[in-house]
């Protein structure tokens, strides 16, 4: 097993003067995902998805896979993470924050981007960014509660069009917030078209926060455009980039492409479904595990990890230690169908960073990961790929499908 390094040895994370942590994804960026993306790739820093907070969520309780990493597996793992709450109520938001240990979490995120119609409409996501001045009044009372430098936001542009961000940037820019985290788009934008860098680095420039880019950026080659273009930047979220290529922040560190064997990148996926099945259907027991240094590990691109973290995480799910290898029949293994769901979502980007041959439709169409897997190796084997180290790679001619056309114009 690779050694686990201490999170002050990472500080080879920053190529060039750039910080790079995770974005928070609803629906991806849960806590096995994050938790899996420590063996991939070791991020520095991530966030979690959106915890939204209304008069009835959370009751006077977070859910307990909200941000375990700050509660009963406080100092497990070495990435820093931030929780992020929406709401459009400044009262609610800070009974949350109350909720949240103080020592541990260095600050709370406000999510000043949603795009979706539920939080526009009250006010809450990019709806917060509807009226400037009443925008930077909320941000004054929860830094005003939480006290300096203990709020994070991660806005977008505005609402409809990028002109509005001249409009809002002014009423946060001289605040003392921890973090301001700019996604280059408006709402209408949605996912789609090319992050605005240049309105960020105007963000940077003014701000007298660290600034934070996020949007568009999936490798190295994207990351040196970044800089250039946003020179006074701290740092860059990856978003849809490290699901094209988890293996994304181990290729920043090092200024490298990742290669991986497909066995081994099979054993990797194998890992992320079992962790969402456990913690599906046994969270406290994954915690627990967790909580006493297992599975908690490094492994990168290394096959033997992998195997090992593979067998430990089969052996709790089916009592059995297996791991998959090109030349067995494919192990029969049963997990709940959504963790092999959430597994196929991954597969979805994941196979972007790949040679063409592995966007095979019959792997998208896999119902088990029995099917998945076979799928898999009989296309290595057709393209003698099973002995190759296969690189992790951005593939530009992709960026339509998730939205960016940065690269492809
Ligand atoms: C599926 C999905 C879920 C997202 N969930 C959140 C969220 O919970 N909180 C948030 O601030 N941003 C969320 N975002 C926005 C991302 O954090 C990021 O700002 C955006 O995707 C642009 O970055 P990218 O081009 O690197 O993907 C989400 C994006 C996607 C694609």
């Amino acid at each position: 097993m690779l050694n686990q390094q201490p999170l002050n040895n990472l500080s080879g994370g920053d190529v060039g003067q750039l910080k790079y942590s995770v974005a928070p994804m609803e629906g991806f960026t849960t806590f096995p995902m994050r938790a899996w993306l420590y063996m991939v790739s070791q991020p520095e820093s991530m966030t979690t998805p959106f915890l939204r907070v209304t008069r009835t969520h959370p009751d006077g309780q977070l859910p307990m896979l909200f941000a375990p990493e700050l509660f009963e597996l406080r100092g497990a793992f070495p990435y820093s993470l931030t929780p992020q709450l929406i709401t459009g109520d400044v009262e609610l938001f800070l009974q949350t924050a109350d909720l949240l240990p103080p020592d541990v979490s260095n600050a709370i995120e406000l999510n000043c981007g949603c795009p979706s119609p539920s939080c526009v409409g009250k006010h809450a996501g990019s709806g917060i960014l509807r009226d400037p001045a009443s925008f930077g009044a909320t941000i004054e009372r929860l830094i005003s509660s939480l006290g300096p430098q203990r709020l994070a936001i991660k806005m977008r542009l505005g609402l409809d069009d990028p002109a509005e961000f001249n409009n809002l940037l002014p009423h946060v820019a001289s605040l003392p917030l921890s973090q301001l985290t700019v996604h280059g788009r408006t709402r209408a934008d949605r996912y789609r078209g090319k992050a605005r860098w240049d309105l960020i680095q105007q963000a940077a420039q003014t701000s007298k926060t660290p600034t934070w880019a996020s949007g568009d950026v999936c490798g190295k080659e994207s990351a040196a455009e970044l800089l250039a273009t946003a020179p006074n930047i701290t740092g860059a979220m990856i978003g849809r980039g490290l699901l094209r290529n988890p293996w994304v922040f181990e290729e920043l560190r090092s200024d490298t492409h990742q290669k991986i064997s497909i066995t081994t990148l099979a054993n990797a996926l194998l890992c992320y479904a079992l962790l969402n099945d456990l913690s599906i259907t046994a969270p406290e027991k994954l915690i627990a595990k967790m909580g006493r240094g297992r599975l908690v590990s490094y492994c990168g691109s290394d096959a033997g990890a992998w195997e090992r973290t593979t067998a430990e995480l089969t052996e709790m799910v089916c009592r059995v230690p297996m791991v998959l290898s090109s030349g067995c029949s494919v192990l029969d293994i049963r997990m709940v169908q959504t963790a092999f769901a959430r597994m196929r979502m991954l597969w979805s980007y994941l196979r972007t960073s790949l040679p063409d041959s592995f966007s095979s439709p019959k792997l998208m169409r896999a119902k088990t990961s029995n099917d998945f897997f076979s799928q898999l190796f009989e296309i290595a084997r057709a393209e003698s790929l099973n002995d190759e180290l296969i690189t992790l790679q951005h593939h530009t001619e992709w960026d339509e499908l998730f939205g960016g056309t940065r690269g492809t114009s």
